[in-house]
């Protein structure tokens, strides 16, 4: 018997256009829902003492997720990060990409992954259902049109599996991710959460936050997250800084439970563990979250700094150097697929 169900229902609507809300959920109770506008992980529910329990940040509309620089919970793509001067060059050749943040291209441009609405429907696999996201990218000034499938399952022993598979009619560049925030617990932020990253070493960055190619130890710093460390503390840490908080890429890789980092809220007794096939994990404690503009579910209608922890696997540049875009190359008609997956644990 099939043990994950899928659902789809209607959402609300966003600038004249219906979204979707596809839901999968398992047999002990755990639910995965994603919305049609930018492939956004809606919640993840897990079973709690009180019922059920949200471990995502979430809005109250469509349109709220468009509202602020956030990106809360949405597919980035085509290159989740930041490229200098918005330009890229592959086999010599320089092309300009619109820029979105300055003079930077971030998160795909104006025009990236999370901007569109995808098509979804719910497909039937070996397991049971899933969740199947489509989308054909182009005019966003990045080379060739780029034909994108995102799959997202969630298995009988809880973990929300996303396959990003993707080709392009030019050569062009793909770092895909998913911009999920989480907090685990029932407080309004993430500061009594425990967190452990298997990076030794992170990515210097400029002023404009764009890595300079050169990595640094994390060796007797805040950054210091190869055992698990609390992150009101490591936040603390950061005080004297201007960010105030983490917005970092950590060079990772698979721990001995083949995961590159683990969230965990002791009082709840909640965790996700977090597997990917990539070296970089963007870690982002919503330092700059505003008040306003932030129709947050979780704070009824208001932001607040720390209310979340965005962790975005996504490949590096070249070690050296940021100006190699080999490593997210997509070569025209090659066919390329990443994997996150979420390893979910509940109070029970
Ligand atoms: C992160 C990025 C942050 C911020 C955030 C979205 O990936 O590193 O600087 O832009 O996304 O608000």
């Amino acid at each position: 018997m099939k043990d994950v169900h899928g659902i789809i229902s209607e959402f609300d609507e966003y600038q004249g256009h219906k979204i979707q809300k596809l839901s999968l959920t398992n047999a002990n109770g755990v639910t995965l829902s994603l919305l049609t506008l930018g492939s956004t992980i809606y919640e993840i529910k897990v079973p709690s003492k009180k019922g059920t329990h949200n471990i995502v940040l979430n809005y109250y509309h469509s349109k709220d997720y468009l509202a602020n620089p956030f990106y809360v919970c949405m597919a980035i793509g085509r290159t989740a990060g930041r490229i200098m001067n918005g330009q890229i060059v592959l086999d010599g050749q320089t092309t300009q990409l619109p820029q979105n943040e300055g003079t930077t291209t971030l998160h795909g441009g104006p025009t990236g992954f999370n901007s569109q609405i995808w098509r979804g429907k719910i497909i039937s696999t070996a397991e049971g259902d899933a969740i199947e996201m489509s989308h054909l990218q182009k005019d966003d000034g990045y080379p060739g049109e780029l034909q994108v499938k995102i799959i997202y399952t969630l298995s009988s022993d809880d973990i929300v599996g996303i396959k990003y598979n993707a080709t392009s009619t030019a050569d062009t560049v793909f770092n895909p991710t998913q911009h999920v925030y989480f907090n685990l617990g029932i407080d309004d932020t993430i500061t009594r959460q425990v967190l452990k990253v298997n990076a030794a070493q992170i990515q210097e960055l400029d002023n404009n936050k764009i890595p300079t190619g050169k990595q640094i130890s994390v060796g007797h710093t805040p950054f210091d997250f190869q055992q698990p460390t609390s992150l009101g503390k490591a936040i603390a840490g950061m005080s004297d800084t201007a960010e105030k908080g983490f917005d970092d890429i950590f060079a990772v890789k698979p721990d001995d439970d083949n995961l590159i980092a683990k969230l965990v809220d002791p009082e709840t007794d909640t965790s996700v563990g977090i597997e990917s096939d990539r070296n970089g994990l963007v870690m982002f404690t919503a330092n700059s979250f505003t008040k306003d503009e932030m129709n947050l579910i979780r704070t009824n209608g208001v932001g607040q700094p720390y209310e979340g922890i965005a962790l975005e696997p996504q490949t590096l540049a070249k070690a050296g150097s940021a100006r190699d875009f080999s490593a997210i190359e997509l070569k025209k008609g090659e066919e390329k697929s990443y994997i996150i997956k979420y390893h979910l644990r509940y109070e029970k």
